[in-house]
């Protein structure tokens, strides 16, 4: 596999990748044992080839419907709390607009442009990524380039019927993109799921490289379970401020500032502003659809208990001797 900064011409090479067109929303091209979005691909490429990393960058990292949204609210309330305080009320960027607009995904503003999109942008910048580690380049993955990367994950089971559920409340916005047998049942599309076919999956092998990276180097890898941080997102707030270089003094913490960006980053919160509830992302996803129930356990209403045991054994074979469970 040619590294990605050295694909002379990404659109005469997509055609001879691996296809798979039974996966909505979009068609999948099998690159680096990855299943990823067709479209992407030039993305993926143009980050290798125009990027420019900076060393106080942050990339929020993560499979699809794994709590992204939320990550990029807590990351961009935290890093930027004290030119926006999180009590600021109606004035906080976070109050107007959707956490997609505040962090990007930089694979898809770099598929749909030319040049380094994110050039002007002052530093630290966040930027959100679904790439797969081993697909990132390593301008940002070295060690000496001082990037830091947040990875958030979620139990599987919840993740698939998430997904299953945004792309049917997603198909008809991006009806242009979907996938000519996207009327599949959610049997059909677990089976799939199950066999690593879905956007950049397989899940679990996306999941395992960044939590190995996050053992080898826990100073530029930090590793996040959506499921732990309902339990405690004060928590897991600070652990992000200590991580990304800006932990939170006494004063604040008195002063209740952490508890302010958890309650702004809330799911009642975020989900009940007319900025999450109007308008589509630039990837043409309804915001209203990133705010669903947000809790943990809800496959049990959507999967049956085979179905979840089929996952769960899959994933726990995969997992085996990573040290990580779920
Ligand atoms: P559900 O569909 O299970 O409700 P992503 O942001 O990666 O697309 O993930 C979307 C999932 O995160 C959805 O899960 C969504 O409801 C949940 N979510 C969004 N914002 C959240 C928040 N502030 N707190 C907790 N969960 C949130």
């Amino acid at each position: 596999m040619a590294p990605f900064a050295d694909i002379e011409d990404i659109a005469k090479l997509i055609p001879s990748l691996p296809l798979e067109t039974r996966c909505p929303p979009f068609p999948l091209r099998q690159y680096g044992g990855f299943w990823l979005p067709e479209w992407v691909l030039p993305g993926i490429n143009a980050v290798h080839t125009r990027f420019d990393p900076r060393q106080s960058d942050v990339f929020l990292a993560s499979f699809p419907k794994s709590g992204t949204t939320w990550l990029k609210a807590l990351a961009f309330a935290t890093i930027h709390r004290v030119h926006h305080p999180p009590s600021s009320g109606e004035s906080h960027p976070l109050r107007r607009s959707s956490p997609h607009d505040c962090v990007k995904f930089f694979e898809s503003a770099f598929a749909f442009s030319s040049g380094d999109v994110f050039a002007a942008f002052p530093s630290p910048r966040i930027l959100a990524t679904h790439i797969p580690y081993s697909l990132l380049p390593e301008t940002i993955t070295a060690n000496a380039s001082g990037c830091r990367i947040v990875y958030i994950c979620r139990d599987p089971k919840d993740t698939f019927v998430s997904m299953w559920l945004f792309t049917n409340k997603n198909r008809k916005v991006n009806g242009a993109l979907t996938t000519e047998q996207s009327s599949l049942t959610i049997e059909e599309v677990f089976d799939l799921f199950c066999d690593g076919r879905c956007v950049v999956g397989p899940m679990w092998r996306h999941v395992i490289e960044y939590w190995e990276q996050s053992q080898r180097r826990p100073e530029k890898v930090l590793f996040l379970c959506y499921e732990k941080m309902l339990c405690d997102p004060s928590r897991h707030v600070k652990k992000l401020a200590d991580f990304l270089g800006c932990p939170f003094s006494v004063e604040e913490e008195k002063g209740g500032v952490v508890d302010a960006i958890v309650d702004l980053c809330s799911f009642d919160k975020l989900k009940s502003l007319q900025a999450n509830k109007n308008g589509v992302t630039d990837l043409a996803a309804k915001k209203e659809s990133f705010f669903r129930k947000g809790v943990a356990g809800d496959w049990g209403n959507h999967i049956s208990a085979e179905m979840a045991a089929r996952l769960d054994g899959i994933v726990e074979d995969a997992l085996e001797g990573s040290g990580f469970t779920f």
